[in-house]
């Protein structure tokens, strides 16, 4: 059995975990630096490189001392870390100390496909999980639907055609004076509220799997301009069911469409309880398993780059040193 170094920095969380190659997680510490971030609504990506500057060495000194290791000279038999998409500067960070790791403890690295790592996320909370999975990815930069046929194997059915579910919340929240990220904020205000006292429209009734929620952007902006009387949490509401309305549609689809054995929620929108109840829902009605990560789980972190990195080098082999980070690495098909 092998044990993977995982090392995370492509957004605000500057994390690092120690993973066996069973997918045990024997370690795992996530800073972020989000609270740098607020005040201007969203991440600011010079601040972001600086603080995982400020923070990578500690992040990964303490992952492996949680881990019972010496972090002078860690008995670890690979580095895995996210080599794109994301922000370039903090990309560099974290793909920097994996390179300067490698070759001061002579261990192989491997760069890692974050949207890869989030596909890993379920494995690490049911190692015996049973394939193939229908995973609906959520995040602040990404939504797509995926049938996961086996550990990296997965085809990407469909993904927004502009903006990510984890955007729009954000854009919304700050069109209705809520904080950053606008997420948890909405979320919490719309248990409060009446899905359907703000009429809006529902995106992308038709055929096949992309999603979109610009336009459900602009129809609240129109629609509360309009209706300035409806009550916050009712308008929070009624944005929320439209979301998920839209997601779990098309979800609902591809389980009709795909013989599976269960459905996954990824990435920091997995933290929505609509979308958590709608999948316990749509589990128990097609008779699957629901899985749904905790919350530390769902948000970035660098268990599920280290268990994506366990899988990487095993079938593709170490990267060479040269590696660039990719900024915009699409998640391409594996069968
Ligand atoms: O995956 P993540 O931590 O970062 C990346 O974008 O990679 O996702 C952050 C996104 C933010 O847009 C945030 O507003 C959203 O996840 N989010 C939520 C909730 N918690 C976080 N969106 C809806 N409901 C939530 N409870
Ligand atoms: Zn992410």
């Amino acid at each position: 059995m092998s044990v993977v170094l995982g090392i995370e920095t492509s957004c605000d969380e500057t994390a690092a975990s120690v993973v066996d190659s069973n997918f045990h997680v024997i370690s795992s510490v996530i800073e972020s630096s989000i609270d740098q971030h607020r005040a201007f609504g969203g991440v600011v990506p010079e601040l972001a490189g600086r603080a995982h500057v400020a923070t990578i060495g500690p992040v990964v000194e303490r992952a492996l001392k949680d881990a019972g290791l010496d972090p002078h000279n860690p008995a670890i038999d690979a580095i895995a870390v996210t080599s794109g998409p994301g922000l370039i500067g903090s990309l560099l960070v974290g793909l920097s100390a994996a390179k300067g790791f490698s070759l001061a403890w002579g261990v192989p690295f491997v760069g890692v496909n974050h949207l890869e790592g989030h596909l890993f996320a379920p494995l690490l909370e049911k190692s015996d999980l049973e394939w193939p999975l229908m995973t609906l990815l959520v995040s602040g930069g990404h939504s797509m639907i995926v049938l996961q046929s086996g550990p990296g194997e997965h085809v990407v059915l469909g993904e927004t055609i502009d903006d990510a579910a984890g955007e729009a919340y954000d854009k919304v929240a700050r069109w209705l004076g809520l904080g950053y990220p606008g997420g948890p904020e909405i979320d919490k205000l719309a248990q409060t509220g009446t899905p359907g006292k703000l009429k809006l429209p529902v995106s992308m009734t038709g055929e096949g799997y992309d999603l979109s929620f610009s336009g459900l952007k602009t129809a609240v902006v129109r629609a509360t301009e309009k209706n300035a009387d409806v009550p916050l949490a009712d308008v929070a509401a009624s944005f929320q069911a439209a979301v998920a309305e839209q997601l779990l549609r098309k979800l609902r689809t591809a389980l009709e469409k795909n013989e599976v054995k269960g459905v996954a929620l990824a990435g920091g929108v997995a933290a929505n309880s609509a979308l958590r109840a709608g999948i316990t829902q749509l589990a128990s009605e097609f008779g699957i398993v629901a899985h749904l990560p905790t919350m530390q789980m769902c948000t970035d972190n660098a268990a599920m780059i280290a268990a994506a990195g366990v899988h990487r080098i095993s079938h593709n082999g170490p990267s060479p040193l040269t590696l660039s980070a990719s900024p915009n690495w699409q998640l391409v098909d594996v069968k």
